[in-house]
């Protein structure tokens, strides 16, 4: 069952929306190589709290792991797919980084995640990188009232393919509000005009990513982070996006 949010809930994701995205810009300002992940996260989960609110990823018990998230934020690096845990390995030049954020304020949850181009990045990162960020961008535009869920899906893989790029299908995006994953899954693959019509007051945490190689992913020993298993590079990012009457709202920019 996909939940509506009312306009005034709507208001209120703002709020935490709003404060994934301030965090994720002071984030942005650390990101020097030689940082370890670990002050990332120790920064960060100051910041999420300083706003009177809690980080969601903290504590969480996966559907796919019997080890609780032990930090504040993911930070996932290069081959890395997503759910990197912090701790004592530095940022490097030329490294893709992206870091994922999630918090609960006021009942309500919000979850966004950019990449980062750490310095200079060779050219495959950097087309990686944007063909990630245009897939995004396309897949918002896309939450209208009307269209179908795998219209989001779809054209997610069509930009992925039409740079030479996989997808990964093991994980997804995800319905979002009072819970931080409810229904819908959202795909970063698969034909479109099928699944739930979106309707006005569904809010949507899409997420691609997208792979340099095969779409494959493995989990590592820490039980958490998800890489490539040819190890080449992945790239992610997600934003938490309002279905409403004048179209797609973006809870987690500023
Ligand atoms: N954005 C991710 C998600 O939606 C982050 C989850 S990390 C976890 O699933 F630790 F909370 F699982
Ligand atoms: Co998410």
């Amino acid at each position: 069952m996909i939940i509506c949010k009312s306009a005034s809930e709507i208001e209120i994701m703002k709020e935490a929306g709003q404060i994934v995205a301030r965090v994720l810009l002071k984030i942005e300002k650390l990101l020097e190589p030689g940082i370890t992940t670990g002050e990332i996260d120790r920064i960060a989960e100051k910041e999420i709290r300083s706003y009177g609110a809690i980080p969601a990823f903290k504590g969480y018990m996966g559907r796919l792991s019997s080890r609780a998230y032990p930090s504040s934020v993911c930070i996932s690096i290069n081959e890395e797919v997503v759910h990197g845990i912090p701790g004592k390995n530095k940022i490097d030049n030329g490294d893709l980084v992206s870091i994922d954020v999630g918090v609960k304020k006021n009942g309500f949850y919000g979850d966004a995640a950019r990449s980062f181009k750490i310095g200079r990045v060779n050219a495959i990162a950097e087309r990686l990188w944007k063909a990630t960020s245009e897939a995004l961008d396309k897949a918002i535009d896309k939450c209208i009232a009307g269209n179908r869920l795998s219209d989001i899906s779809n054209c997610i893989e069509k930009r992925a393919l039409s740079s030479g790029f996989s997808v990964v299908k093991d994980f997804v995006g995800h319905g979002i509000g009072k819970k931080m994953h409810e229904d819908p899954q959202i795909l970063n693959y698969g034909p479109p005009g099928q699944g739930p019509l979106l309707k006005k007051g569904m809010v949507l945490a899409i997420e691609p990513m997208l792979n340099e190689g095969k779409s494959d992913v493995e989990i590592l020993e820490d039980m958490w982070t998800v890489a490539t298993v040819d190890r080449k590079l992945s790239c992610h990012f997600e934003d938490s996006v309002a279905v409403t009457q004048d179209g797609p709202l973006v809870l987690t920019r500023v």
